[in-house]
């Protein structure tokens, strides 16, 4: 049992924001699903304040070791997520923790409002990769904006607030710190990086958003450093995410200083991939750990 944030864990392993639909798996995989659920705690995908479309297609390109997606957060809104999705979602064996993002601090704190008041949300996670209406730049890039948002909001729930750092702030730790000085009581990162891809005949973007978020293995050494780096600079707990693939990856981003794991765009090759990530993981904890070979002099 791992403790986070007073939340009671069976193991490491969530899944990241966006990246397992559990009502379509429901669907897919029937019930059973229910009783082997993969991840210790089920991240719902980004809910904002009204509903949105998403980005016009393609939404996604293939990289060797990941994709780009532009999916844009497609979303019934707070109302429809609360009217259909909740009540669906609360029936699962895992604690749930709601996703939100706003392009204002009122909208957030709407939403963080809305959800702290539900009891079958046991955690909010705040998505900073969002544009700020007054600056155009996101949120979580810089570390005075989001100590700003988070001081709003973090009286309105009584519920843990994870906030969901962007890798692609120029001091990441920095932002991190911020957000704990808010009030913050944990951390998630790393949320997909900036990424671009050309129509292979046109030479225009491929992706109907222009740029896209690059995920995957190919992401995996840079969320390793960003876990070591904000790990060094916070004492809340970290959720850390990025190309987790096996046993193996999520070992390291434990190791680099995060409590929980989250596993993202390989469920997409894998869609109960998280059940073998935890049974590699359990069996590489169990083993004794090897000493630093000592220098060779
Ligand atoms: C298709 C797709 C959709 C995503 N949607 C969201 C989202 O709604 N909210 C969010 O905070 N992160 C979202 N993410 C980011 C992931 O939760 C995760 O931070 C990122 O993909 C890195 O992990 P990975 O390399 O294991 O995929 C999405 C990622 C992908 C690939």
């Amino acid at each position: 049992m791992i403790d986070f944030c007073g939340i009671r864990l069976e193991h490491e392993v969530i899944n990241g924001s966006g990246t397992f639909d559990a009502i379509a798996a429901q669907r897919a995989f029937g019930d059973e699903l229910l009783e082997r659920f993969p991840f210790s705690a089920f991240v719902s995908k980004t809910v904002t304040l009204e509903p949105r479309q998403g980005n016009p297609p393609p939404r996604l390109w293939e990289l060797g070791a990941g994709m780009i997606n532009s999916i844009g957060l497609p979303n019934k809104g707070l109302r429809g997520y609360l009217a259909e999705d909740l009540p669906k979602l609360s029936e699962l064996p895992v604690p749930l923790i709601v996703n939100v993002m706003g392009s204002t601090r009122d909208e957030v704190a709407a939403l963080v409002r809305a959800f702290g008041e539900r009891d079958e949300v046991a955690a909010l996670e705040l998505n900073l990769s969002c544009p700020n209406v007054k600056t155009g730049l996101d949120f979580g890039v810089d570390p005075i904006a989001t100590a700003g948002l988070v001081e709003h909001v973090r009286p309105l729930a009584d519920k843990p607030l994870i906030v969901k750092l962007t890798p692609n702030a120029g001091d990441p730790a920095a932002v991190a710190a911020a957000a704990e000085g808010a009030g913050a009581d944990a951390m998630s990162l790393i949320n997909t990086l900036r990424g671009m891809a050309l129509h292979p005949h046109t030479r225009e973007p491929w992706l109907g958003g222009g740029t896209g978020g690059v995920s995957g293995p190919a992401i995996r050494p840079i969320a390793l450093a960003q876990v070591a780096q904000v790990a060094s600079r916070v004492r809340v707990p970290i959720v850390g995410m990025g190309g987790v693939q096996r046993g193996a990856d999520a070992l390291d981003l434990l190791d680099a200083g995060a409590t929980l794991v989250a596993v993202g765009t390989e469920s997409f090759r894998e869609p109960l991939c998280a059940s073998r990530i935890v049974r590699e993981l359990t069996q590489l904890l169990g083993e004794p750990r090897l000493e630093a070979p000592s220098t060779v002099r």
